[in-house]
């Protein structure tokens, strides 16, 4: 594993050319064929080439798109494997004198939108269905069967759309129906461009066996993706654990207001129950701003703050209006108690189960941030102490442990988090008021160096700062004072003019 880790590019550069080698020799390798003879040298140079360029191709669209599959030589043989799995398929179907048109290139387009990219399973699967092609050619064929190629490449580009971003289950059985209507489509449309002028009407295709051996593999196309459907249905659950991703479907049991932990949440700290749900619905408005994963940012708000529960009584928004049972602590105590629920919340999402990327929102949400309201009451007890030998008051001791946020989604409820938190302190929301407190909370976080290890941009941020405003305006509706009402209150005298600058933090408004 350290060695892996010490040098994974040698790793990696062996596993790539192991890989050109097994798929050329895949493509090239006759059946039945005794050893001596089973290559064809010079159809194998040629192929060769052909896979290292394409291999090349693919090389430079994950280095410069993907790089966190070449983190490590298991990514990339994970990302690898299904490449070499469908081409062994491919080979054995030739082999056994089946149809190619059962090759379920399809199923690496959804494996692939699931797990990483639709760019990348785009580009996967059209390079795939180009060497499948190359297989079902067979060694005596002048070129590849460009139906095949074509049928597998539509309907795998199709089970790519309908794959992602997907939530329900039962989708990745429409997904694999519409893989087996296209290549239904496209193998019959394939069929009628290589009929002779004079084959059709009922001798259909000259090369063909009447009706049969016409609508055989378009028929083929179609129970390939029913089949791919089902597949991709059944095994989803490892899908997840083998590439280690979170979809939409898990995801979406997640978002369920039903779901247990929630529900405890509810009952036991309605307060920051509240807050989740509001810090939710703003954290989708940013994601959706700067087109990252939405449900993933509602999803990791509704749990960022569930380490709460291990002491609900402490956090202000628990309190209701209650004594404060930090009143009765020191501050260094006091901090403690607050600056332990990221940690409680990970081990409680422990316990439940929950995904990791789940489990990333409670561990960062906070970052390296201060609690700058008992750090504050600590500096103030020491200043007044002093004569009575009070010491200094070290920061550190007041900082989240982190990590910071290392992704837009995390580094989106950052911010949403404390917004939600001190614009619930606003007594008197106006549209000035809260585009302060986002603008605010922006340039403190950055300030604060927060964002170093989200891959984040200028313009994304100040996209979301955009959305946070829209959304907050959309919740606060009823309650805001736009600026003329807040003028009409002024001049008339009326109490509770002049809020346009109101606000701030709360006592703990920790988010
Ligand atoms: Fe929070
Ligand atoms: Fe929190």
């Amino acid at each position: 594993m350290e060695r892996e880790e010490a040098n994974p590019r040698t790793t990696n550069a062996l596993l790539a050319v192991l890989f050109v080698l097994v798929c050329s020799a895949l493509v090239v390798y006759r059946v039945g064929v005794p050893w001596a003879g089973a290559f064809d040298p010079v159809r194998l140079l040629g192929v060769l080439l052909v896979v290292l360029v394409l291999g090349l191709v693919l090389g430079l669209y994950v280095a410069r798109f993907e790089k966190a599959i070449l983190g490590s030589p298991a990514g990339l043989l994970r990302f690898l494997a299904p490449w070499l799995l469908t081409l062994a398929v491919a080979k054995a179907l030739v082999a056994w004198e089946a149809s190619p048109y059962w090759t379920p290139v399809s199923l690496v387009g959804i494996v692939y939108a699931l797990a990483y990219s639709s760019g990348l399973a785009f580009a996967s699967v059209g390079l795939l269905s180009l060497l499948v092609a190359l297989i079902a050619a067979g060694p005596g064929a002048t070129s590849p069967d460009l139906g095949l190629a074509l049928t597998l490449g539509l309907g795998s580009a199709t089970g790519v759309f309908s794959a992602l971003r997907v939530r329900d289950r039962n989708k990745l059985l429409w997904a694999g129906l519409s893989v087996g209507l296209v290549q239904v489509v496209a193998a019959l449309a394939m069929r009628l461009a290589a009929v002779d002028p004079d084959g059709l009407p009922w001798g259909l295709g000259t090369e063909t066996d009447g009706l049969r051996g016409f609508l055989a593999d378009p028929l083929y196309g179609l129970g390939n993706g029913i089949a791919v459907g089902f597949l991709a249905y059944h095994t989803l659950p490892l899908i997840e654990a083998v590439f280690g991703v979170t979809t939409g479907v898990s995801l979406a049991l997640w978002a369920d207001h039903n779901h247990p932990l929630l529900r405890r949440l509810m009952l036991e700290a309605p307060g920051t129950y509240h807050h989740s749900m509001m810090v939710g619905t703003l954290a989708e408005a940013g994601a959706e701003a700067i087109r990252a994963d939405a449900l993933l940012c509602r999803v990791g708000a509704y749990y960022h703050d569930i380490g709460k529960l291990a002491k609900p009584e402490y956090f202000y928004e628990n309190t209701m209006g209650q004594v404060s049972l930090h009143d009765r602590l020191n501050p260094h105590m006091s901090a403690m108690i607050i600056l332990a629920h990221p940690k409680d919340g990970a081990e409680i999402a422990r316990e439940e189960g929950m995904p990791a990327r789940i489990v990333d929102f409670i561990r960062e949400h906070h970052g390296t941030t201060p609690v700058e309201y008992f750090f504050d009451k600590a500096v103030k007890q020491a200043e007044a102490d002093e004569q009575g030998g009070g010491g200094r008051v070290l920061e550190s001791a007041y900082r989240y442990p982190g990590p910071q946020p290392r992704s837009r989604e995390t580094a989106i409820l950052m911010l949403a988090d404390t917004v939600e938190a001190v614009t619930r302190t606003l007594s008197e929301p106006t549209v000035n008021s809260i585009e302060k407190v986002v603008d605010d909370t922006l340039v403190r976080k950055m300030g604060d160096g927060q964002f170093g290890s989200a891959p984040i941009t200028l313009g994304e941020l100040a996209r979301i700062r955009d959305a946070f405003v829209r959304r907050l305006l959309a919740i606060y509706h009823a309650r805001i004072k736009y600026p003329r009402q807040v003028e009409e209150e002024r001049v008339e005298g009326r109490p509770g003019a002049g809020g346009a600058n109101g606000g701030g933090e709360g006592a703990v408004a920790e988010g």
